[in-house]
């Protein structure tokens, strides 16, 4: 394949420098799932997995090398998270289980998930909490941090809320952890993670068609942090018709993935040159700018004329499509925003 040179740098915009920050608990709790560990914690700060505990293992480790300086420093730190996460296993497999009761789920596959944490605005100094349930891949149960009662968020849910409601001393300490000690790990963890965390990694970004026909994919790839905007322009001006925007997907390598459909039907060639792909970092200054070529276009679509060269080539963008698509995110039930629970305070 030949080189190509399809990345521009050229223009300017303006910086925010206001950046949320975000420590996140998520527990896994499953019942008849085989080879897998029935419960599965992990800790992440803005987003990269920095702890894990399982119910094989019994025992929190840090995954991140610069979180292992917190482990001589503070060996009680570690301690403390082994211990909630066998508490909290034993608890959760418990409400597994009334859950299944409840419903009448004799046997199958089942999972309960916890998601709770909190974000801080390093600029505003606001702190967003919150804690919330999934069961079986559906919103179940939130926690309102203001009145410390539960939020059903299904008709099944309210028996546990009743129960969960009744019990206010776990609901205080819920939010004291949530209030004073969550923000106080975050910011202890992003100071000793500041050279890892506080980077900014530019992505490779490349346009991808399966077939002649399909919409033509933007696909940006080992971008960091998460916080990026990414769309089609046409003369200029940003485009919400035809284009349909991806989620930011995690890549084994701790960067992140993204990438942006333009749909080209209705389009006659010579207007081709007037779209480009804009891919713009948080912090960084100069956007990365693609624009719309037919020459630059990697597709494992090949005109039946220039058989049997093709499938090399095709062998190729089938993997990178396949990478495309390739999720490492390792939740199934996952809420990006943060819903119904959050609370702001200064
Ligand atoms: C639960 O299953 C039993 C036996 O199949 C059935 O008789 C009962 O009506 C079911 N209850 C609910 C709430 O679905
Ligand atoms: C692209 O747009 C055309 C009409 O404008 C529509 O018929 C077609 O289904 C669209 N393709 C995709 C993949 O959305």
């Amino acid at each position: 394949m030949k080189t190509m040179k399809l990345v521009f740098l050229l223009f300017f915009f303006d910086v925010t420098l206001s950046v949320k920050h975000s420590l996140k608990f998520f527990f896994t709790v499953s019942s008849g799932v085989k080879h897998i560990p029935d419960f599965v914690g992990v800790a992440l700060i803005d987003e990269v997995p920095v702890g894990r505990c399982d119910s094989i293992g019994e025992k929190a480790e840090f995954t991140q090398d610069w979180m292992k300086k917190l482990k001589e420093d503070d060996p009680q730190h570690l301690d403390w998270y082994t211990q909630e996460s066998l508490f909290v296993h034993n608890k959760y497999n418990a409400a597994i289980d009334m859950m299944k009761n409840q419903l009448n789920q004799t046997g199958g596959v089942h999972i309960l998930q916890r998601m709770n944490g909190c974000e801080w605005d390093d600029e505003t100094g606001e702190i967003n909490r919150f804690a919330q349930f999934g069961y079986d891949g559906e919103d179940f149960i939130a926690f309102d941090l203001k009145t410390l009662t539960w939020i059903a968020q299904k008709p099944e849910a309210l028996i546990i809320k009743q129960q969960w409601d009744r019990n206010r001393p776990k609901n205080d300490y819920r939010k004291s952890f949530l209030t004073q000690r969550c923000p106080e790990f975050l910011k202890t963890y992003l100071d000793l993670g500041k050279n890892f965390l506080l980077r900014t990694d530019l992505p490779s970004v490349s346009l991808l068609q399966k077939i002649p026909s399909s919409p033509v994919r933007c696909f940006a790839t080992g971008f960091y942090p998460d916080r990026v905007m990414m769309f089609w322009r046409k003369d200029g001006e940003e485009l919400h018709e035809d284009v349909e925007l991806g989620e930011i997907l995690p890549n084994h390598d701790g960067s992140f993935q993204m990438s942006v459909d333009l749909n080209l039907s209705s389009v006659t060639p010579e207007d081709w040159r007037r779209y480009e792909c804009v891919f713009q970092l948080s912090g960084v200054k100069d956007d990365i700018i693609t624009k719309l070529d037919k020459a630059v276009i990697k597709t494992h679509w090949v005109p039946p004329s220039e058989f049997p060269a093709g499938p090399v080539i095709g062998g190729v963008v089938g993997l990178l499509l396949l990478l495309a698509v390739c999720i490492t995110g390792v939740f199934i039930w996952r809420r990006r925003n943060n819903g119904v629970t959050t609370s702001g305070e200064k």
